[in-house]
Order: structure tokens, then C-alpha cells, then sequence
């Protein structure tokens, strides 16, 4: 198939560092997510046409101009989703939805804290929490990244590089949050613990900032609360069938208008390491795509 967009992801980065807890033999071409178009099928597929539009994810290969995958590999995007969601949707989304629904079981009128808000979990999270008819507070470095975190639902946000989180998300929620959603990790891991209400949870899903935070296990001794591990990536790896499910769910919902993936921001596919650093550097706001 031809790539018309590869997803940026974090786990991009990590790979291409050196980072990430599976080390490819090098050289290795980068990408995790991507959209494109059909241009060949392997006489024993059936359901896939030449000119279908369809999104996959893939571990590496999708920083490519082309990319050849099992039929079973590939999901047709609906009618109204741009390459450019497409191909960022799929990680972020489908963690958001794990995380939300599945492991914290949000329920509507809870106030949920959404750290690295302007990020691509971040935003999916908002969401999401959204859909499930939740109060959401989102919490991020630059006003561009809170901005984007109020267009997509959060009825307030923190600003994590003059405000303390745990007094301002207290405050915001009455007292307390219910669910903290932290792609973000460091410093922020402890407030945003701390500003959990009477049996609040910490979801812990990434440490974008690099450091892993050690928490006093008094503060989740008390008011009940409970930190919980999001390792959707493991999960998706394990359950294939149960992973296509839950896609083909967030796909649904998106075509349904009732999750609004955001339009990401493109860089040319011989830029990919102009965007990686943009990335780890913390200039992206929202999701990005490299382009062939
Ligand atoms: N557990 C899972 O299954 C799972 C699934 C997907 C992703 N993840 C992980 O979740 C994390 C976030 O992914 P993402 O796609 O949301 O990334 P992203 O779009 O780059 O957003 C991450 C956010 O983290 C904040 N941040 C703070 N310090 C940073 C630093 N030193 N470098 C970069 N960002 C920093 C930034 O927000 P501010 O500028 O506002 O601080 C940034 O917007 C990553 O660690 C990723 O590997 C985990």
C-alpha cells in the first residue's frame, strides 16, 4: 500500500534512542501508525479492494513511502476521517479508551485530570472522558497546549508551569478528582496523586517528561485511593481479537461524531528527525504526521 500519513508517537522516539524496552537491530525504519491507499492484494485476501483507504498499526516501517502488510494487519478507514486522523488515532485513542473505560470504569459526573493535556493521549483522553459524561480538567505546559485541551471538552485547565496542579485540580474539582490520567510522569505523578479525592485513581500510562516518579505509598494509603498500571500496548499484543474490537469501536464513535480526533499537524517524511526532535523537545502541540 502507499503511506499518505505516518503517526508521530512517542514510542517513535524511544525506539529511534535507543530508549525503549525493545531494541530493533539497526539499521531499522521508525513508525508505528499509519493511513494510506491499497495498491496491490495477495491473491488469497479477500475483503480488501486496490483503492481502498485503510489505517494499521504496525510496531516499525511506517516512516516509508510504501509498506506491505497482512490483509488481516489493515482496518478500512470510514467515510469523513482524513488520512491525517487515521493514522493518529489508532495509539491514542485506543489507550484512552482502555484506560478510561476499561481499567478505571468512569462513570458520568466524575472530575477527571487530564495531564499532558495538548498531547496526543492527552487530547484523546479529554475525549473520551468527555464522551463518558465526565468533568474534565486538563493540565499542560503552554497556553497553545491548553488552548487545544478546551476546544477538545476540558471545562477548565492548569497551567503546569506557574500553577501547583494539586491545589488548582482540588479546587477545580470540589475537593478532589476522581481519576488522574498522566502520560506525563516526574514531579507531576506525586501532585496529580495528591489531588485525587476520597477513592480517586492514578492512571499511570507514560513518562513523556523522562522520569519515573517513586510514590509515597502513604498517599495512596489515604482517602482509598488506587494507582493504576495502563499497559495497553501489552494488552493490544496479547488480545489481537479483543484489540480489533476495541478499534473498531473507537472508529465507530469517531464516524458516529461522537469522538473528535484532532487534525494533525504535517511535516515532509524527509523530515522525520526534525519532527522526532519537535517532539522530544516538547514543540508539537496535538498530534503530527510525516508525509510522502
Ligand atoms: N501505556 C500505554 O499503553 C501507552 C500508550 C500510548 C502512549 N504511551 C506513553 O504516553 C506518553 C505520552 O504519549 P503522547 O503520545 O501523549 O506524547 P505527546 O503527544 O508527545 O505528549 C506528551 C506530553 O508530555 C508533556 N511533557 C512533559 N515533559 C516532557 C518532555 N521532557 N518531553 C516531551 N513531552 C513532555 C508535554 O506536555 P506539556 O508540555 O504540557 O508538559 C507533551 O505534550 C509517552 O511516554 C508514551 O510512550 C503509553
Amino acid at each position: 500500500m502507499a503511506v499518505r500519513a505516518a503517526g508521530l508517537n512517542f514510542v517513535d522516539a524511544l525506539f529511534v534512542q535507543g530508549r525503549y524496552q525493545i531494541r530493533p537491530s539497526v539499521p531499522f525504519v521508525p513508525g508505528s501508525e499509519l493511513a494510506g491507499v491499497i495498491t496491490e492484494v495477495g491473491s488469497q485476501v479477500e475483503g480488501l479492494e486496490v483503492g481502498g483507504r485503510v489505517l494499521a498499526s504496525v510496531g516499525l516501517g511506517a516512516f516509508a513511502e510504501e509498506v506491505v502488510l497482512e490483509g488481516s494487519a489493515v482496518t478500512p478507514i470510514p467515510h469523513g476521517v482524513t488520512d491525517g486522523q487515521a493514522a493518529t488515532l489508532g495509539q491514542s485513542y485506543c489507550t484512552a479508551v482502555f484506560a478510561l473505560e476499561r481499567r478505571a470504569c468512569v462513570q458520568p459526573g466524575r472530575h477527571v485530570l487530564v495531564l499532558g493535556a495538548g498531547g496526543g493521549v492527552g487530547l484523546a483522553a479529554i475525549d473520551v472522558a468527555c464522551a463518558l459524561g465526565a468533568t474534565v480538567i486538563g493540565a499542560a505546559s503552554s497556553e497553545t497546549k491548553r488552548r487545544l485541551a478546551l476546544d477538545a471538552g476540558a471545562t477548565s485547565v492548569i497551567d503546569t508551569s506557574s500553577e501547583s496542579l494539586k491545589d488548582r485540580a482540588r479546587e477545580l474539582s470540589g475537593g478532589g478528582v476522581d481519576v488522574a490520567v498522566d502520560p506525563v510522569g516526574g514531579d507531576l505523578s506525586e501532585a496529580a496523586l495528591r489531588s485525587l479525592g476520597y477513592e480517586g485513581q492514578l492512571l499511570v500510562i507514560g513518562f513523556a517528561s523522562g522520569t519515573i516518579a517513586s510514590l509515597p505509598a502513604n498517599q495512596i494509603l489515604l482517602r482509598n485511593r488506587r494507582v493504576v498500571g495502563i499497559d495497553w500496548g501489552a494488552w493490544a499484543l496479547g488480545h489481537p481479537t479483543e484489540n480489533a474490537a476495541l478499534l473498531s469501536v473507537v472508529l465507530d464513535r469517531v464516524a458516529a461524531g461522537a469522538y473528535h480526533p484532532i487534525e494533525p499537524t504535517t511535516y515532509p517524511l524527509a523530515d522525520a528527525g526534525v519532527a522526532l526532535r519537535d517532539l522530544l523537545e516538547r514543540r508539537i502541540s496535538g498530534k503530527a504526521v510525516l508525509v510522502p
